[in-house]
């Protein structure tokens, strides 16, 4: 039980996606957690305070004003009494409620009454989500200290809506709790990381792009396990469908040059970590309009031209960072090319996978869980057996820490 003991305090928002908390409340007990929860007046008006507190068995507050509760509890003994706070959904209401120190109900006075840790799961539209003020409060929530949980992209409640904006699913914010819960040592605590991951989009015209299969998890997945030792983490992150690690900050790019431009913008660092697939090529010129058919005329070529390299980029950069590693997803020669790649992009190591030849998914290393590697560095290769990516992810972060843990940066 990886919660076991834990007292979680959880405040439910007023949204459509305040039914997943129930699911959540289970998620958290079944793993050992005590849940106690705080509703907002309009989250009443979706999920009833009956069925929270038959499944937290426990009363459920509701009322800054209520006497008895005041007497029994009170906010801020609600607010101390908790191993974590956590809010779902984070409505934009809520975000800019504590962006700005307002305390107008118990979620809100609870909230800026603690000096524990915060977890936020926002869920809007997701035009509320990209609005300035919403972007505004975000940031400014993220510099105070509160970690973020999702949202992710997909349909909305609302019909035909979609975009950034649903509420992460219990078993994220599960494992989002469990990693700002975890107590063990924290030997990254202080480094600054840089991870790529995901593929890049390279426009053709405003419809048609280049990608690859790339579908970030593995990056992610390093990321959270970066994270999880304590590093201060930046993802630069490609065009994924999967959510962005919680307490990662995390950077969203289209483009390769997008992708060195942010990651340049983010040196100096400990250490950086390439895992994207970056596309090797850009069209030349994207075409501003669609490319259109003309009967007779036949297919259009494009003209391609080479895309930075990020990794040789930074592995030659004036502001290395002390560790740099990389990534080869090879399809033949596996270790003589990652040994070539390690000497010609400036690496310290190269993580080196076999993904198969053309048409076929060999392990499904690519969009899959599953992966086994190689490192390869100067002092020689490491063979790893075939393990899950988040697997790869934590013994990759245990290397790290070592490798920044014998030098002084
Ligand atoms: N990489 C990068 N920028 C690029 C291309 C690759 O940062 N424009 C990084 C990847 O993130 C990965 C490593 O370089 O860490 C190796 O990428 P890979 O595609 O395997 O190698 P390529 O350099 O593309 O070489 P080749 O196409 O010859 O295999």
């Amino acid at each position: 039980m990886t919660l076991s003991g834990k007292r979680i305090l959880l405040i439910i928002g007023g949204g459509i996606a305040a039914y997943k908390s129930l699911d959540l409340i289970r998620r958290l007990r079944e793993r050992g957690a005590s849940v106690r929860c705080v509703m907002t007046a309009a989250a009443t008006e979706f999920v009833t305070p009956l069925s929270v507190g038959a499944l937290t068995a426990d009363h459920v507050f509701i009322e800054l004003f209520d006497r008895q509760d005041e007497h029994d509890v009170g906010h801020i003994r609600l607010s101390r009494e908790a191993d974590i706070i956590v809010v779902t959904p984070a409505t934009a209401d809520l975000m800019a409620k504590l962006a700005s120190g307002l305390a107008n109900d118990l979620g809100s006075t609870v909230l800026l009454a603690t000096d524990k840790k915060v977890l936020m799961a926002p869920a809007m539209n997701p035009k509320m989500w990209s609005h300035p003020a919403t972007r505004r409060n975000h940031a400014q929530l993220e510099n105070d200290g509160i970690v973020f949980v999702g949202p992710n992209r997909g349909e909305m409640a609302e019909r035909g809506e979609a975009g950034a904006g649903r509420m992460a699913e219990p078993l994220e914010i599960v494992a989002a709790v469990e990693a700002l819960l975890d107590s063990r040592p924290k030997p990254l605590a202080g480094k600054k990381i840089i991870v790529t991951s995901g593929p890049t989009h390279e426009p053709i015209d405003p419809v048609r792009y280049i990608a690859n299969r790339s579908s970030g998890k593995q990056g992610h997945a390093i990321a959270a396990a970066l994270a999880a030792l304590g590093a201060d983490v930046r993802l630069v992150s490609g065009p994924v469908t999967i959510p962005d690690p919680a307490g990662v900050k995390t950077i969203h790019v289209e483009r390769a040059e997008e992708m060195r431009d942010a990651v340049e913008q983010l040196l100096p660092a400990d250490a950086a970590v390439f895992v994207a697939a970056v596309a090797d090529w850009r069209t030349a010129d994207a075409a501003g309009q669609k490319i259109k058919k003309v009967a007779g005329k036949g297919p259009p070529s494009l003209t391609m031209v080479e895309n930075p390299d990020i990794l040789a980029t930074v592995g030659h950069h004036k502001k290395r960072p002390y560790l740099v590693v990389g990534f080869a997803a090879e399809t033949q020669e596996v270790l003589k090319n990652a040994e070539a790649k390690l000497k010609k992009k400036g690496a310290d190591f190269i993580v080196a996978n076999d993904v198969g030849p053309a048409g076929t998914s060999k392990g499904g290393v690519m969009g899959g869980d599953r992966n086994r590697v190689k490192i390869v560095s100067k002092a020689g290769v490491e063979e790893w057996p075939e393990m899950g990516k988040d697997e790869v992810a934590t013994r990759l972060a245990d290397l790290i820490a070592d490798k920044l843990r014998t030098t002084v940066v």
